[in-house]
């Protein structure tokens, strides 16, 4: 009887020991970041500031996966804009360097590589982001601007991309995370800007296939309408409301939703998909343009 009672303490003395033991290793744990989602990974996030004030695609994603701890080169065409991604991510006690440099120009490409091996030793993750808006139909579009749209669009996507694969060979492994766009899967008159975004869906495919025996999964994003800079010279009230009601959550979506879903693709967790695009749009495409208001048909 005496030695039950003398086990019985000594096991639940062990339980309780065990227990603050537990708290203790996980905030060790916590301490050292092993709970963030990119810890010890490099990523090159290209177009990662903001065509005007506030937060852009390439900026959210920037300052996530820097707040999961990966080591962030930020590169632009737009050296101070790339600046002010990099302030933000400090300023939350993050770890980035900005670049200059034009994603559709070999040699700069090559470069914007290379100042991520020189500055963090590796290159694990890639996102392409750069991308140009254009609302002209096939009679209203001319040559140069045809040229300038796929240039930019797709271009860079293949240039960072053939650029930054060795790199990543070298590493073991990597991810590269396309932006495309809601526009790529229905027809509307943007003609060089829908072509492109529905380009960069099956050169996702296309790479992720041929990548796949290095280690390396490609993976896209297809936002829907999104609070960013870039849209919001055409975000009028009118336009804004029509949105709400044929978007099914009721809402337009922001950079964050971008960033969290290359947030996804970037981590361990995708570890097995690829070739996927992920369409982030509150439910658009899938309305099919119904107002939320509409009666049901059947
Ligand atoms: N905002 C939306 O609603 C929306 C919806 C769907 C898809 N997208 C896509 O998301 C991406 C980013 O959009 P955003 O709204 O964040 O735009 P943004 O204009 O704020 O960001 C694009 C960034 O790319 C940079 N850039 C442009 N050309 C470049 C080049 N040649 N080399 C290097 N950098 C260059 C710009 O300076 C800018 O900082 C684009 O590909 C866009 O098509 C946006």
């Amino acid at each position: 009887m005496c030695n039950n009672s003398k086990l019985f303490k000594v096991l639940s003395f062990w339980r309780k020991v065990k227990a603050k033991l537990k708290v203790f290793v996980s905030l060790i744990f916590f301490l050292l970041g092993e709970h963030m989602r990119l810890r010890n990974k490099v990523a090159l996030v290209v177009g990662a500031g903001s065509s005007g004030p506030g937060i852009g695609n390439g900026r959210a994603i920037s300052v996530l996966f820097a707040q999961e701890g990966a080591k962030v080169m930020c590169a632009d065409i737009n050296l101070l804009s790339a600046e002010e991604t990099v302030r933000m991510i400090r300023e939350k006690g993050g770890e980035a360097i900005a670049v200059q440099g034009d994603a559709t120009k070999s040699e700069d490409a090559k470069r914007m590589v290379n100042a991520t091996l020189e500055s963090f030793g590796r290159l694990n993750i890639l996102v392409n982001v750069v991308g140009i808006a254009s609302g002209l139909g096939v009679l209203e579009t001319s040559e140069e601007e045809w040229d300038r749209v796929i240039t930019t669009n797709l271009k860079s996507v293949f240039l960072m991309s053939k650029h930054a694969v060795p790199a990543m060979i070298e590493a073991g492994g990597g991810v590269i995370i396309n932006i495309s766009s809601a526009a790529a899967f229905v027809a509307h008159p943007c003609l060089s800007y829908g072509t492109t975004k529905a380009a960069i869906v099956n050169m996702t495919r296309c790479m992720a296939i041929d990548l796949a025996k290095y280690n390396i999964r490609v993976n896209c994003i297809a936002p829907g309408f999104l609070d960013t800079p870039m849209v919001a010279p055409i975000m009028t009230d009118s336009r804004r409301e029509f949105l709400k009601q044929v978007i099914p959550l009721g809402k337009i979506g922001t950079a964050w939703d971008t960033a969290y879903a290359a947030l996804y693709f970037a981590s361990d967790e995708a570890s097995y998909v690829t070739g996927e695009t992920l369409i982030v749009d509150g439910g658009l495409l899938a309305a099919g343009g119904r107002r939320r208001s509409e009666e049901k048909l059947v």
